[in-house]
C-alpha cells in the first residue's frame, strides 16, 4: 500500500474515511483534562490493522491543520515507510542509537502538515532500545514540535514494545480484527495495557465486512459512547 493509496486520501468522502474522522473527533472529546497528543495503535495479533489504522488515523488529524508525526515502532514488521513509499534508511532506531540527530529522523510525508520517522536501521534490542531513556526523552522533543503524535507498533501479545511504549503515551488504541481474532488474545492485550495503566481511548473494530465494496468498514467502540447509552 503507498500513501495513495489510504482510502482518507483517495475517498476522503467514503464512508471508511468518515468513520476514522470520527475517531479522530472521538479522541479528541475523551479527555477533557488532559491533551491526547501522543498516541499508541496496537492489536493483540498480527495482521490486524494496525498500520493501516495508524496511517490513516495519522492523515486526518494532519488534515484539521494538526502538525503530526507517525512513528514507526514496529522494528520487527516495519511497514509505515512503504505505506508512505519513502525510504527506511534513518529512523528512530538510529536516533535511539545516538546515529543521528532526531531532527534528520524526521521525514515529510507529502501530506500537509504530516511527517513521519520511520522504523530505520533494524536493531537486535528493539525493546531495549524503546523501553530507553532516550526513547522517553525523543518523545518529549516531539511534543515541543507536534500537536499529535501517532505510534505504530508490533502486536502486544507476542512482544512487550507497544506495552514498553504505552507507559510514555497519553493513550492507546486497540485494534481488533472482527474475523480474524481470538477473543481471548483481545482480552489479554486488554489486561496487558491495563498493567501499565494505560489510558485506554477505545476499541478500532476492522475488517467487519459490511461494505461490499471490496475494503472492509472499520468501526469504533468507545467506552465514552458506551456510558452515553447508559
Ligand atoms: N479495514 C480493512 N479492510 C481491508 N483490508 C484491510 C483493512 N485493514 C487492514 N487491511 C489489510 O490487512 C493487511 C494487514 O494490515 P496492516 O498492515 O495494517 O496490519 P498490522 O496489524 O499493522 O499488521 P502487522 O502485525 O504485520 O504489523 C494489509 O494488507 C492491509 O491492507
Ligand atoms: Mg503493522
Amino acid at each position: 500500500m503507498k500513501v495513495s493509496e489510504l482510502i482518507t486520501i483517495t475517498k476522503p468522502l467514503s464512508p471508511i474515511s468518515e468513520s476514522y474522522r470520527t475517531l479522530r473527533t472521538n479522541i479528541k472529546f475523551s479527555s477533557v483534562d488532559k491533551d491526547i497528543k501522543v498516541i499508541v495503535v496496537t492489536s493483540s495479533g498480527p495482521g490486524e490493522g494496525k498500520s493501516t489504522t495508524a496511517s490513516n488515523l495519522a492523515v486526518v488529524m494532519a488534515q484539521t491543520g494538526n502538525k503530526t508525526v507517525i512513528i514507526d515502532c514496529d522494528q520487527r514488521k516495519p511497514r509505515l515507510h512503504k505505506v508512505f513509499n519513502l525510504s527506511n534508511e534513518r529512523g528512530i532506531s538510529d536516533v535511539l542509537a545516538k546515529e543521528i540527530k532526531f531532527e534528520d529522523a524526521i521525514q515529510d510525508t507529502g501530506v500537509k502538515d504530516l511527517a513521519i520517522i520511520t522504523s530505520g536501521t533494524k536493531p537486535p534490542n528493539p525493546a531495549e532500545l524503546l523501553a530507553s531513556g532516550a526513547m522517553k526523552e525523543f518523545l518529549e522533543s516531539l511534543r515541543e514540535k507536534y500537536d499529535t503524535i501517532i505510534i505504530d507498533t508490533p502486536p502486544i501479545v507476542a512482544v512487550t514494545d507497544a506495552q514498553l511504549l504505552s507507559r510514555y503515551a497519553d493513550g492507546c488504541i486497540l485494534v481488533v480484527a472482527s474475523e480474524q481474532a481470538d477473543r481471548d488474545a483481545a482480552m489479554k492485550a486488554r489486561e496487558l495495557l491495563e498493567k501499565v495503566d494505560a489510558n485506554m481511548l477505545g476499541v478500532v473494530l476492522n475488517k467487519v465486512d459490511g461494505s461490499h465494496k471490496g475494503y472492509y468498514g472499520a468501526y469504533y467502540s468507545y467506552y465514552a459512547e458506551e456510558e452515553e447509552k447508559k
